[in-house]
């Protein structure tokens, strides 16, 4: 019988990490940042943040030093790596400075959209060369004007990079979304003294003339990375495990409240505040699942989640249909026609249908190989199906985990020692 048990620890928020890496280099003084992710994507930030001349520390997950120094023009291209979060937001940083700046990525980054970002920034004020819609681009910032703006798409790292320019620009901003996206930006300027209000889903903030002090915080668990460990605790048939020290920010959180309704029960413990965040203890254990429908207005607080939400849902009993699932295509990897593909590799049936995946729930044994095209995500998710008695799922590569979640191979064996 496979049994899960004992006490696990995701690394740290990602969006958190990198959000507190680049306050602490815009602050005034030293500040010390604890439970840092030392996954790459947050190297990446810290990298970047250093060649604009932020005195940075080498990235752990212990004590992390941050020196701010006045950012000046950068000695050659800024590369992003694979991270989607530190282009947008550094784009957003770079519109208040007077110099110019090129950014550009590894392939994967490279292809993914950037005008949702450099349009807003361009009537900022920014001046913006790009020649199609993604890296590498050159942004030149100076003088900013105010901006009133209605974001097309609910992504918080559109929202979190025109917050950024309000900050460095010295500017107001008001950001409306389709739909609420997380809202860890919001709550690091909240918790630093800086002006920030939500009005009925109107995010504004105000300037004001005092910078940020230098400020300690510690980093909690990433949810995101948290999911991948309660599904294989859902999917294992017997035993409880617990995941310490996650964050359950309500923006965040979908994930767990789909599994909920798809039949299982996860208990939070020793709620607690962590720099402006909720953070819990979770206690999983294994469920019979049953399909559902995820909606278009649940989809950006588990939209990292997709991935590993339908391999359970080809586990559970009937169909499963994520709504409105199309931004997906613009992920690391083109998530919505991969998450699709891989299960029926794997010999479930699923697909796209428009911007809709349609998983049917099988009981059958999981066999095949899966192409992660070096998605971390989707190397995850199909390493968890690999976990059920009789599975044999060959990944195309395991190394993309070191995005996101560098120990993710060795803490899943652990939950099964
Ligand atoms: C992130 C926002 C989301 C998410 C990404 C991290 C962030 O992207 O997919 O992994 O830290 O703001 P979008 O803003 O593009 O939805």
């Amino acid at each position: 019988m496979r049994r899960i048990g004992g006490v696990v620890r995701p690394p740290g928020d990602k969006s958190i990490s990198h959000r507190v890496l680049m306050l602490a280099a815009l602050a005034r003084g030293t500040s010390e940042l604890s439970g840092l992710l030392t996954g790459d994507d947050v190297k990446s930030s810290a990298r970047v943040l250093r060649q604009l001349g932020a005195d940075v520390s080498s990235i752990n997950d212990k004590r992390v030093a941050v020196h701010a120094s006045r950012f000046s023009h950068p000695a050659s291209r800024l590369n992003c790596g694979n991270s989607g979060t530190t282009a947008r937001l550094i784009l957003g940083i770079l519109a208040g400075q007077k110099f110019a700046a090129t950014l550009t990525g590894d392939a994967s980054l490279r292809r993914r959209p950037m005008r949702r970002v450099t349009e807003p920034l361009r009537t900022m004020g920014a001046q913006i060369t790009e020649k199609g819609d993604g890296l590498p681009l050159t942004i030149k910032g100076g003088k900013l004007r105010g901006l009133n703006y209605q974001s097309p798409v609910a992504s918080a790292q559109v929202k979190s990079a025109l917050l950024f320019a309000g900050l460095t620009g010295r500017v107001p901003v008001t950001i409306r979304e389709p739909y609420r996206s997380r809202d860890h930006t919001e709550r690091l300027f909240a918790h630093l003294g800086l002006a920030i209000h939500d009005r009925g889903g109107a995010i504004s903030y105000q300037p004001s003339a005092v910078s940020i002090p230098g400020f300690e915080v510690a980093v909690p668990g990433d949810v995101s990375s948290a999911a991948f460990l309660a599904a294989a605790a859902v999917l294992a048939e017997g035993g409880e495990l617990t995941i310490e020290n996650v964050g359950v920010n309500p923006t965040r959180i979908g994930f767990f409240v789909v599994l909920e309704r798809m039949g299982a029960h996860v208990d939070r413990v020793n709620l607690r505040d962590e720099g402006g965040e909720p953070v819990a203890d979770l206690i999983v254990r294994p469920a019979q699942l049953a399909g559902t429908e995820v909606t278009a207005a649940e989809i950006p607080t588990l939209v990292d989640e997709v991935p590993v939400l339908a391999v359970l849902a080809s586990r559970a009993r009937g169909t499963t249909v994520f709504r409105e699932v199309g931004e997906l295509r613009v992920k690391e990897s083109n998530r919505l026609e991969l998450v699709a593909a891989n299960l029926r590799a794997i010999g479930t049936q699923a697909e796209a249908r428009g911007n809709d995946l349609h998983v049917e729930g099988s009981y059958a044994r999981p066999r095949g190989r899966v192409e992660t095209a070096s998605d971390h995500r989707l190397a995850m998710a199909f390493a968890v199906l690999g976990t059920l008695p009789g599975a044999d799922i060959r990944l195309s590569e395991k190394k993309s985990v070191a995005i996101s979640y560098p120990d993710f191979f060795r803490d899943l064996k652990r939950c099964f020692a």
